[in-house]
């Protein structure tokens, strides 16, 4: 069966890449020539680690084309994933314009029967309306299709691995034949999987998305609470994970989620809800406590700077979201540099990879190191936002004499608080006692 995947973001390039190398014919789509042109040279568009080999590999093995011609893709092709994206629109909800465009083509161009998945991440009913738009568009000579929904589970910096070794695979169809043609594409992959009716599909992404999103903030909360009573968040979480009912992931304290995922999912839940009139109130208390941690985190370092920031320089270590991506949407870097240049403190920045994506942003606002050393040369205090793997074997008797005082702000808890103070820093994480 040849496979076409419409739009090469961070979903489509992956799904496309990932099922080629299981050895089927993909062609990816885009309407952005520029984007094709890179990716027909092996030029991966985004930062992923292990997605440069495979799309090479897979070129290289003519079973992975690019195209910019929705009308091609959609002619050759027996099974049409929708991997469009689905931002946030103004009122919450999820912007639907894109895959509602891909359907019409859908129904312009079908030349035979095929199967329609909806990858993007499209709210409850949204494959409803996929059909609904196909139909319409076709032409006198009608041509059967079915619409399914799978959902895409995969998380930035490890999509290749998360793709290649899931913890499920969710199909959602209102029949039984296409099912079967999608279970068997996943099968040589070996992960359990579900099959479900569309509606309940599509809304098991939202609900696991939120369910991450609540998990995150919860801990958040009572990280919030460790610093007030004196507890240790780390400790609170490692004893709670440890039962089989929590389970210890996505149980680390810090500066909250961000992402093109969370943020944008979350509300767009919430808004569904209201759609259908019904209040989804931990959803919202879990985006509210998640705007305010990052808020919290700042406030401590100016309240530690007695509220006196101006002129004062502060070295950011990290500023991508999450470790291993370049990726800047939502990220909690952005909230907190805004903070501090109102109070005209001044920045200096060091990422492993986002530096390009933050220059977009903050332009000369801020300054900018390819070196985490170099970039707290004299500071006030070294503010840490990204987990980055090099940050934790770093050289503290070198960070210890860069800095003009020995203060480290940890968002992500990195350092373990005995050895900050055995070194000599004022070291202050977030829901443990400060080292003063
Ligand atoms: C997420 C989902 O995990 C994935 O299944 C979905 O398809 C897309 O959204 P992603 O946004 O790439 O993936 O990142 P993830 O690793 O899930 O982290 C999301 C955010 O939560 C990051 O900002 C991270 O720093 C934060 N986080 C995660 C925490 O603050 N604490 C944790 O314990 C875990």
């Amino acid at each position: 069966m040849k496979i076409s995947v419409i739009g090469t973001g961070y979903v489509g390039l992956v799904t496309g890449t990932c099922l080629s190398n299981l050895g089927n014919d993909v062609i990816c789509v885009d309407i952005d020539k520029e984007k094709i042109e890179k990716l027909k040279k092996g030029i991966p568009t985004i930062y992923e680690p292990g997605l440069k080999e495979l799309l090479v590999k897979n070129i290289n093995n003519n079973r992975l084309t690019f195209s910019d011609s929705l009308q091609y893709g959609i002619e050759k092709s027996d099974i049409i994933f929708i991997a469009v994206g689905t931002p946030e629109s103004e009122s919450g909800e999820a912007d639907m314009k894109a895959v509602w465009d891909v359907a019409k083509n859908i129904g312009k161009y079908i030349n035979g029967y095929k199967i329609i998945i909806n990858k993007s991440t499209v709210p409850v009913g949204s494959g409803d309306e996929v059909r609904k738009i196909i139909n319409k568009n076709m032409n006198a000579k009608k041509h059967k299709f079915d619409v399914v929904s799978n959902p895409e589970f995969l998380r930035e910096g490890s999509a290749i691995s998360d793709f290649l070794s899931p913890d499920r695979i969710v199909i959602g169809s209102d029949n039984h034949n296409p099912a079967k043609i999608i279970t068997r594409l996943y099968e040589p992959l070996n992960a359990p999987i579900i099959t479900t009716d569309i509606k309940s599909a599509e809304l098991i992404k939202y609900a696991s998305n939120a369910f991450l999103a609540t998990k995150i903030s919860f801990v958040n909360e009572i990280a919030n609470l460790c610093e007030v009573a004196g507890a240790n968040v780390e400790d609170v979480a490692t004893g709670m994970g440890l039962d089989k009912r929590i389970g210890e992931k996505f149980l680390n304290a810090g500066i909250g989620y961000g992402g093109s995922c969370f943020p944008k999912d979350t509300i767009a839940l919430v808004s569904t809800g209201k759609k259908f009139g019904y209040n989804l109130k931990i959803v919202q208390s879990a985006i509210e406590v998640n705007k305010i941690q990052r808020k919290l985190f700042f406030e401590k370092i100016s309240k530690f700077f007695k509220s006196r920031l101006e002129n004062k320089k502060f070295g950011i270590w990290g500023t991508s979201f999450k470790p291993n991506t370049d990726d800047m949407r939502e990220s909690p870097s952005v909230d907190i540099i805004k903070l501090f240049l109102k109070e005209n403190a001044q920045i200096n920045i060091y990422d492993p990879v986002a530096i390009a994506e933050t220059k977009k942003i903050f332009k000369n606002k801020i300054n900018y190191f390819s070196n985490a050393y170099d970039a707290i040369v004299d500071c006030d205090a070294l503010v840490i936002i990204t987990e980055w793997d090099e940050f934790k074997q770093v050289n503290f008797s070198k960070v210890k004499n860069l800095l003009s005082a020995p203060i480290i702000f940890d968002g992500r808890n990195m350092y373990d608080l005995n050895y900050m103070k055995e070194l000599g820093f004022k070291y202050i994480s977030v829901g443990r006692n400060q080292v003063l």
